[in-house]
């Protein structure tokens, strides 16, 4: 399903975030959404017929890493500035800004990164209604505007960038050298609010409700009475798809869920209880342990086990799909890619790259089956999807659940895989999970879970001394899963766990928990 393609789309008020590489771009784009208006991401160099085809009602660009004292940098496409629509430049976005309307950019000697107050140095729509004359604000840049551009004035300044804002006197063109889509940012959302509806006067009108019906229907257009399989992991985003396909298409939707021996401990019973049993969806349940263990016997190197266990799953998912395909014709594949997928997997949208989730790995399709995408939540970000998800009936537990990744415990057991590791981090996983659970725990942490150790270590069990293996327990807090931090849990809560695991399990003689951050460290251990 494209994003252009949908009509609802073109009756909507659309911000264009132009992106020149900043961590913060898609935080830019969340922000505008929760406040009621679309957005989409593109990148800086986007083509002149594609913006307009947009008919954005502003455009926000974004920070990004580079500088525009160096030649052969991003610049503002020179249609923003044809097209007469409001333009507010963020960090990089404010440099080039100034540029490239004759004003100037210094490097500084030294990085500014982190708090600093913002003295508003002239009354600006911009800031109207924050009731303050200083903010706080989140600063990470290097370069600073050294000269204001001719038709601009001063409209905020901070100790060490002068000019940390800059307005046009007659267009309205606004420059913030902080970021007002981070949350350090005290009022940011209100300063976006600001641009986007009373400098830009968009209207409030996306609405997940009103997508979910347009969805609906733009489902039963693409796909009439033809039949949907759907790779359903018991992730969020697929859940979801199964939900708004179910509405639209109903036992038209045919589910394959793949049991690769890798889940986590009740998994295939609890995923088949809701959606087979309660939701009344088309379920097939393959499976496919057996498979898996034979292919992963005497893996241990990381990336083969990856490959071992993506090819697998594309080989059981094709012999299964040609089974369904045989008996009765299925026309189209449904995917829960959605739009950060989209964003990270293409560089450039003008390629129209397709991509198919690693964790799905249904790229392998035969090319006999000729299935066509269909991907309702391509252009949605992960809280959008879990509030569709809410409105569509699913269950909390589904909706706030941790990550977890496509190879599933495969990338939890160091070195190679076998049905007694396998149960045993799957019991550890479950008493760690539990815990967290009746401690209130597990939705302040982002991520959580056990890793199995093959290392021999001693202990004591009665008189006896025992070499067995070890859990390691990891919990990470973070935003976007790109840093992380590891979860100051409660010493009596780490130990609590740590006695349940090593009492309830045989095979485990000692547990430690990872005090490692990402960087250096990843969140999972392979
Ligand atoms: P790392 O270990 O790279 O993990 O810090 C970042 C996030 O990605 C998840 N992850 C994966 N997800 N397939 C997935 O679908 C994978 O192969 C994979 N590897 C890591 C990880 O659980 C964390 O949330």
């Amino acid at each position: 399903m494209s994003i252009k393609g949908s009509l609802y789309k073109e009756d909507l008020d659309t911000i264009l975030v132009l992106d020149f590489g900043s961590q913060y771009t898609q935080l830019i784009a969340r922000r505008v959404r929760e406040l009621g208006v679309y957005s989409e991401i593109y990148p800086w160099d986007i083509s002149p017929e594609k913006i307009s085809s947009l008919s954005p009602k502003g455009v926000i660009l974004s920070g990004g890493p580079e500088s525009v004292t160096q030649e052969n940098t991003p610049r503002i496409p020179e249609i923003i500035f044809n097209l007469d629509i409001p333009i507010l430049g963020i960090c990089y976005g404010m440099q080039t800004l100034a540029e490239q309307n004759g004003g100037s950019v210094q490097t500084s000697s030294k990085k500014e990164f982190g708090h600093a107050e913002l003295k508003i140095e002239h009354s600006s729509k911009i800031f109207d209604g924050l009731n303050a004359d200083n903010l706080d604000v989140w600063m990470s840049h290097g370069d600073h505007v050294s000269i204001i551009p001719d038709g601009f004035i001063l409209s905020a300044s901070t100790e060490s960038a002068p000019i940390a804002a800059m307005e046009h006197k007659d267009k309205p063109y606004y420059a913030l050298q902080f970021h007002p889509e981070v949350t350090h940012t005290n009022k940011g959302k209100k300063i976006i609010e600001n641009f986007i509806i009373d400098v830009c006067k968009s209207h409030k009108t996306w609405k997940l409700e009103d997508l979910i019906d347009h969805r609906i229907k733009e489902i039963k257009a693409q796909v009439g009475d033809k039949k949907v399989l759907l790779g359903l992991s018991g992730g969020v985003d697929s859940s979801v798809t199964a939900m708004l396909l179910d509405k639209a298409i109903g036992k038209n939707l045919i589910c394959m869920f793949v049991d690769n021996g890798l889940l986590r401990k009740n998994e295939v019973q609890e995923v088949t209880d809701l959606f087979k049993n309660k939701i009344d969806l088309n379920l097939e349940v393959i499976d496919a342990k057996k498979i898996f263990y034979r292919h992963l016997k005497d893996v241990t190197d990381p990336e083969q086990k990856r490959k071992v266990i993506g090819r697998t799953f594309i080989d059981v998912f094709d012999n299964e799909s040609v089974n369904l395909h045989s008996s009765g014709e299925i026309n189209f594949l449904a995917q829960g890619t959605i739009y950060p997928d989209v964003i990270e997997s293409s560089e450039s949208e003008s390629k129209e790259a397709r991509i198919i989730k690693s964790h799905h790995n249904v790229g392998g399709l035969p090319e006999e089956m000729k299935m066509s995408l269909v991907e309702p939540l391509r252009d949605l970000f992960k809280d959008e999807v879990r509030k569709m998800g809410a409105l569509l009936g699913l269950p909390g537990e589904i909706l706030n659940r941790h990550p977890f990744p496509g190879p599933g415990l495969g990338v939890r057991i160091l070195g190679e895989i076998n049905q007694e590791n396998i149960f045993i981090l799957q019991e550890a996983d479950s008493i760690f999970i539990d815990e967290l659970n009746k401690e209130g725990l597990y939705d302040q942490v982002s991520q959580a879970f056990c890793v199995y150790l093959p290392v021999k270590s001693v202990g004591v069990v009665g008189d006896e001394r025992r070499y067995a293996d070890v859990i390691a327990l990891r919990a990470v807090t973070t935003v976007d899963f790109m840093t992380a931090e590891w979860s100051k849990l409660p010493f009596e809560f780490l130990g609590r766990v740590s006695n349940r695991i090593v009492n309830e399990l045989e095979g485990v003689s000692r547990v430690v928990y990872d005090i490692s951050g990402k960087p250096p460290a990843t969140i999972e251990w392979e």
